[in-house]
């Protein structure tokens, strides 16, 4: 069965504990929290995913997906720990080198955290090989991060298909996560690449009935 993590980055500002509430009922596995610094990708979102992470953390026990689009790792992880998240994806491309990641890596799981990797479009799945020991899930990125809304790349179904083989044939027991331009006609493909939990926001929060929405995700 795969999850569904439900993104905020297009809900209503004013409308936060209702929709957070109503994604809950509506069984989302996880609330994604798109943060955005304005430099990895030109909006920034920080303010106000702070505001959701806070709102979320007073009204819900559901678990926080953090998935940092950012240039400043190091201090966004530190910023992001103290809410206690259940995990916390960085970009590969954010990071300088080898090192700088392997210090993010062991940064969240001193804390208990679960860690997360994501990849753009266009970064090979194959630079993600070496820190499958260490970390809990990929995020595949489909389309180019920044904005909800955006188009479904089908480029990166082959890229997740990869990455699932690979994962299985080398006996990596980690989750596979897609975001971007997923919805009732995407998921499918998705699923069938070896995705098993998949990041959707606008498809859910424009919906009318976000059981339903969710329900035919699943
Ligand atoms: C994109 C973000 C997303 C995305 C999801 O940069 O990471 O989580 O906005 O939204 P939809 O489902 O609208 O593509
Ligand atoms: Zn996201």
């Amino acid at each position: 069965m795969v999850e569904i993590s439900t993104s905020l980055l297009n809900a209503k500002k004013d409308q936060i504990i209702k929709t957070i509430y109503d994604i809950e009922v509506a069984g989302t596995d996880y609330i994604h929290i798109d943060v955005m610094d304005g430099k990895f990708v030109e909006k920034d979102t920080t303010e106000f995913m702070r505001e959701c992470s806070e709102c979320a953390k007073n009204i819900t026990n559901l678990p926080l997906d953090v998935h940092l689009m950012v240039k400043d790792v190091e201090n966004y992880i530190k910023s992001y720990l103290a809410i206690e998240p259940h995990s916390i994806t960085f970009h590969l491309e954010a990071c300088k080198n080898n090192k700088e990641v392997m210090k993010n890596i062991s940064l969240i799981r001193e804390n208990g955290v679960k860690i997360g990797i994501s990849i753009k479009p266009k970064t090979p799945v194959e630079q993600v090989y070496e820190y499958l020991p260490y970390v809990h899930k990929v995020l595949i990125m489909t389309v180019e991060p920044g904005k909800g809304g955006q188009k479904f790349i089908p480029d990166t179904l082959e890229k997740i298909n990869k990455l699932n083989i690979f994962a299985y044939e080398n006996g990596y027991d980690i989750d596979i996560q897609v975001d971007g331009g997923i919805d009732n006609n995407t998921c499918e493909n998705v699923k069938n690449a070896g995705a098993n939990i998949l990041v959707a926001g606008t498809y859910i929060i424009n919906s009318t009935d976000y059981k339903k929405a969710i329900l035919s995700l699943k």
